[in-house]
């Protein structure tokens, strides 16, 4: 099959490989009409979508959350988007997957007796990621804002309008990203996981209703476990923000990025930290490693 160039991308839809300028949804669709579904957001190095099975899982479920039964097996998820990887020419991309409770005939809340889900996924061009560890040199800026989003934060929802506006917030104020902050406590970022270095010790806040249990996240703890750099999943209060030696925003287009300046205040030193060097050195090798 011919590889699309990056201009001209191939998007999945309802069983077919098109062109993305092709690809047409219902205005009835409830992804449309009442975000009524869920999506995943995977990088793929040299044509090797990274980290696929934690991806498809948390895929599935997200659908268990929701209700709505899996289209497709975790092989068929892998075959189905393996395909679109190489139909957009390999090398670094990103993968969109979203599934939506379909498109029944009328707009009504109640769920659809019958009827398919609609299944979308496109790719993106994706940075280098080594261009990224230098883009990530210089370290991001972020604000505190108030989590005003609903309970169920740990579904990866396309409900994402609370999401939209924390993040416009945080770039009007002249930052990359929104830290938020529910009861006192750290919870995650508006499009990340947070991690804290006190200490000599990394902190994130443990999983439950208000944060995503992020792939990158996850792969962030297995590192520092592997190379006994002490760790532990505990609440932050928002006052530690201000003692923190390091912090840093995880996710899986940007893996761990130190934050440098955080409501206008130095992070540290306002440099990226020690810490945070070491942990993108081994997930750089990491990625390098399966990539091969
Ligand atoms: C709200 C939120 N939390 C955390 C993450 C990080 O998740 P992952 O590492 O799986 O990309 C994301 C990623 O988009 C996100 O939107």
């Amino acid at each position: 099959m011919a590889a699309q160039p990056a201009n001209n991308p191939v998007a999945y839809l309802n069983g077919l490989y098109l062109p993305l300028e092709e690809a047409r949804i219902s205005p009835l669709d409830r992804g449309f009409l009442f975000a009524d579904g869920v999506y995943e957001v995977i990088p793929c190095y040299n044509g090797r979508p990274f980290r696929l099975k934690q991806h498809i899982e948390r895929l599935i479920r997200s659908l268990d959350a929701i209700l709505l039964p899996s289209p497709h097996t975790e092989t068929e998820w892998t075959d189905l988007l393996n395909g679109l990887v190489q139909r957009n020419g390999g090398g670094h991309q990103s993968l969109y997957v979203q599934v939506t409770r379909g498109a029944p005939t009328l707009r009504d809340h109640r769920f659809p007796d019958h009827g398919p889900a609609t299944v979308f996924a496109l790719s993106q061009t994706l940075e280098d990621p080594e261009s990224r560890l230098l883009d990530a040199e210089t370290g991001i800026r972020a604000m505190t804002c108030a989590d005003t989003r609903w309970s169920h934060c740990d579904i990866k929802s396309v409900a994402l309008l609370a999401n939209v506006l924390l993040r416009h917030e945080a770039r009007q104020a002249g930052c990359d990203e929104a830290i938020l902050i529910r009861d006192g406590h750290v919870t995650e970022g508006a499009t990340s996981n947070i991690f804290v270095v006190q200490k000599g010790e990394l902190l994130t806040p443990p999983l439950g209703p208000h944060i995503l249990d992020g792939i990158t996240r996850d792969l962030v703890i297995e590192l520092a476990q592997q190379y006994e750099i002490p760790v532990r999943e505990a609440p932050i209060a928002e006052t530690q923000l201000a003692q923190a030696d390091e912090i840093w925003i995880s996710s899986s287009t940007r893996g761990a990025r130190p934050v440098v300046l955080l409501d206008g205040q130095p992070v540290g030193d306002g440099r990226p930290g020690a810490l945070w060097r070491t942990m993108a050195e081994h997930y750089a090798a990491f990625r390098q490693a399966l990539m091969q």
